[in-house]
């Protein structure tokens, strides 16, 4: 065990071109540890806040120095001298020293970077892979080690490319036990190269959005993408259903307009009713072969994921991201109401480490699903998620095919096999 010596942030840049903020925490054996804050471009309602300077004349207003003036200061000089190994006591210190319900006072995004800073720090003293560390520091129940499969955005839409398609995001998700992560990473990279064949000869554009995903303008409805990954699942040698199956993540929350109560389609000039959207998906159940749905309906829909939820009658997850926003009373609440059947993890949604951890055990606790995402809009290398998935035993990591923030997770996915000796 070490206490912790000092704190430090700085202003880093995120895969958009706007800053982030990354922290260094060392303790007092010299031992310590670095982390990097992401943040979305769809960001749900109730997430922890991304405190911002709001200072036109730096980056748009982007910047962050307000936040890390609050880890340089007030955070520090309140964790320095406890031990780096009591995450939780260090998590819980934050959460009452900010003393908000969406940590709007210091920032979610401060208070994450000293969060997982001080975990691979803790790590780092023990000798210890951070996924090992946090599997032992949680009290997880796993005896086994089981690799999350890639599901990887192949196409992207929404707000992440200037709404191409209505719904955000077109995926590919791994399917079956017996492929190494390695395998399963080129199979989907074998399938992402087929599609990129098919998008040409439909004429359409190979540039890539905010995730590394094939972001063409002119693809003529919101089903398409579904046809174009099916064939290139098939193309690229597997079997769509068996070897690899397609994922949707419709951000429904960006296309809800919430007074009307309507769904706004603009690409197939549609404006549904929730009833009508759910009949509108429900006809795609039986015909594709799907692996997950995420946020198919608004964060403010709760009425209708029921709905949707009983449709698809456990054929695959419907997995909440902007509806819970890692947050465990909304989680508790999906559950408690049959609204989700699985939840995507964003560690900046929670803002800490051990509130981000209680959805995982939620979630295993009820046998559902866990998904630890990138984030779209603010990407950093950094590649915590991949540990935190492999320590909670997590079915899936969801993560863009290319650019190197997207690609550094799945090289530290196939690191950590190569270390656990699977291959
Ligand atoms: P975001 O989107 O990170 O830009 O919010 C990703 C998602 O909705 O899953
Ligand atoms: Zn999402």
């Amino acid at each position: 065990m070490s206490k912790i010596k000092s704190i430090k942030a700085r202003e880093i840049l995120a895969s958009g071109g706007a800053p982030s903020l990354e922290v260094t925490v060392a303790l007092e054996s010299d031992k310590g540890g670095e982390a990097s804050v992401s943040y979305g471009a769809s960001a749900g309602s109730r997430e922890a806040t991304v405190l911002l300077d709001g200072d036109k004349t730096r980056y748009n207003g982007k910047g962050m120095l307000g936040a890390i003036k609050n880890i340089n200061g007030e955070i520090a000089s309140n964790l320095i001298g406890m031990e780096a190994a009591e995450q939780r006591k260090i998590d819980e210190k934050m959460i009452s020293l900010d003393g908000t319900e969406n940590k709007a006072r210091l920032g979610g995004n401060a208070m994450l970077g000293v969060s997982l800073a001080v975990a691979r720090a803790a790590a780092e003293e023990e000798k210890t892979p951070l996924y090992r560390y946090l599997r032992k520091t949680y009290g997880v129940e796993d005896a086994e080690w089981r690799l999350p499969k890639p599901m990887i955005v192949m196409i992207e839409g929404g707000k992440h490319a200037d709404e191409t398609t209505d719904l955000q995001e077109f995926m590919v998700g791994a399917m079956g036990s017996d492929r190494t992560a390695a395998e399963n990473v080129r199979m989907e990279m074998e399938i992402y190269e087929a599609l990129k064949k098919i998008l040409k000869r439909e004429g359409l554009s190979t540039n890539v959005g905010n995730e590394g995903a094939f972001a063409p303008n002119g693809i003529i409805s919101n089903e398409k993408p579904i046809e174009y990954l099916v064939e290139a699942i098939k193309n690229a040698g597997y079997q769509p259903g068996i070897d690899a199956g397609v994922g949707i993540d419709a951000a429904a929350s960006e296309f809800f307009d919430e007074k009307a109560k309507r769904y706004k389609l603009k690409l197939e000039r549609k404006e549904l009713t929730p009833e009508e959207l759910v009949a509108y998906y429900s006809q795609w159940i039986e015909k594709y072969p799907f692996v997950s749905w995420e946020d198919m309906l608004s964060e403010f829909d709760w009425e209708n994921w029921p709905k949707l939820l009983e449709k698809i009658g456990g054929r695959f997850p419907l997995i909440a991201d902007d509806l819970t926003v890692t947050n465990s009373k909304l989680w508790q609440r999906a559950i408690e109401t049959k609204a989700a059947s699985a939840i995507l993890i964003k560690l900046n949604q929670a803002g800490t480490l051990s509130e981000t951890v209680d959805c995982c055990l939620l979630a295993n606790k009820h046998n559902l699903m866990t998904m630890p995402s990138h984030r779209g809009g603010g990407e950093t290398n950094d590649t915590f998620m991949v540990d935190l998935a492999v320590a909670m035993g997590s079915e899936y990591i969801k993560v863009g095919p290319t650019r190197g923030e997207r690609v550094c997770k799945y090289n530290r996915l196939m690191r950590i096999e190569e270390e656990l000796g699977e291959r």
